[in-house]
């Protein structure tokens, strides 16, 4: 028997497959949807300190190699995400990620200590969204200094282990990882989005979306978020959610392979459907019966031996 369990630290997880932030994750009832469909672990979408419109429609469009969004990080605020989480945890055994954003530091600080008395299981902070930059400034995860400091605050706030997702637009991706590290975090999250990218509609000569500009994600980024995952395996030692392009059980292990210890899924939901989770784990299945894998833990890191 192919055993998919794996560990993020110290919390184990039935099958390395994660629900990705801002995808079915703003209220309970859909999140514990999620994991009846077989998910590992998930993530609620990232809360603010207050509710956020985001950018108005349409923030979504889908081309042949994957997604374009710019959500702009609409969520209705850290208290009613603590409601949703304190939901979750009376209804689902499974782990939750509590996901914060911010725009400073002292804020990322603030709404760790807020999120962290419902106990979710991990945290995740996201310091690399890459459609808000007009408003935030470059995100904390393209500057090392940045990313060390933030992760060091939001340290000292918890007790509840701390991943930082990092942004595959980061060509000194090495250094920022270890940075993180340094600071205390306890996992990374590789990554965000790719971008920001554009789409134009040739009929009315305008783009896409009516921010202009969005993250990508899906199909069109799975390579470079393998070489990031690749990348970050080499030069640390905490555990990575390989995040970028998964779809199938192959991109899958491509990823626990590049050094992953769990696999985020995020637009697959959307182009698969919610049972994406339990496909993509028939097919890790699948994969590890054939070529004699006995448990997920034996194929991470592998393609670097
Ligand atoms: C519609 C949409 C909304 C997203 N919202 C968030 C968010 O709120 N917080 C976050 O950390 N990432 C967010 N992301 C990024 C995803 O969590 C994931 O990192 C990214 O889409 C790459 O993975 P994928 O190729 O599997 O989709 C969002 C992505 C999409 C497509």
């Amino acid at each position: 028997m192919a055993d998919l369990s794996t560990e993020l630290c110290g919390i184990k997880l039935n099958n390395p497959l994660i629900l990705a932030s801002g995808i079915m994750g703003v209220t309970a009832s859909s999140l514990a949807n999620v994991v009846k469909n077989g998910a590992g672990a998930v993530t609620i979408k990232s809360i603010g300190p207050e509710e956020r419109k985001g950018h108005p429609c349409p923030v979504i469009t889908t081309w042949e190699a994957g997604m374009m969004n710019a959500v702009g990080l609409s969520n209705a605020g850290i208290d009613r995400g603590i409601e949703e989480i304190k939901k979750f945890k009376e209804m689902c055994d499974a782990p939750i990620i509590g996901s914060v954003f911010a725009f400073k530091q002292s804020l990322f600080g603030e709404l760790t200590e807020k999120i962290s008395t419902v106990n979710p299981d991990l945290i995740e902070i996201n310091i690399s969204c890459p459609n808000v930059e007009s408003e935030a400034g470059t995100p904390f995860a393209l500057d090392a200094k940045a990313a060390y400091s933030v992760t060091k605050h939001v340290k000292e706030k918890t007790k509840i282990p701390v991943i930082v997702k990092l942004s595959p637009n980061s060509l000194n991706i090495k250094e920022i990882a270890k940075e993180c590290e340094k600071a205390g975090a306890d996992a990374i999250n590789m990554g965000n989005t790719l971008g920001p990218g554009l789409l134009i509609n040739i009929e009315t000569a305008k783009p896409i979306l009516a921010n202009k500009f969005g993250g990508i994600s899906g199909p069109a980024i799975k390579p470079i978020a393998l070489k990031r995952v690749w990348d970050v395996y080499e030069a640390v030692k905490i555990p990575i959610i390989g995040t970028g392009g998964v779809t199938n059980g192959r991109d899958a292990v491509e990823m626990l392979m590049a050094g992953a210890t769990a696999v985020g899924l995020g637009t697959a939901v959307y182009s698969r459907g919610i049972d994406v989770f339990n496909k993509i784990n028939d097919e890790i299945k699948g994969f590890m019966k054939k070529n004699n894998y006995k448990s997920i833990k034996e194929m991470i890191g592998k393609a670097h031996v």
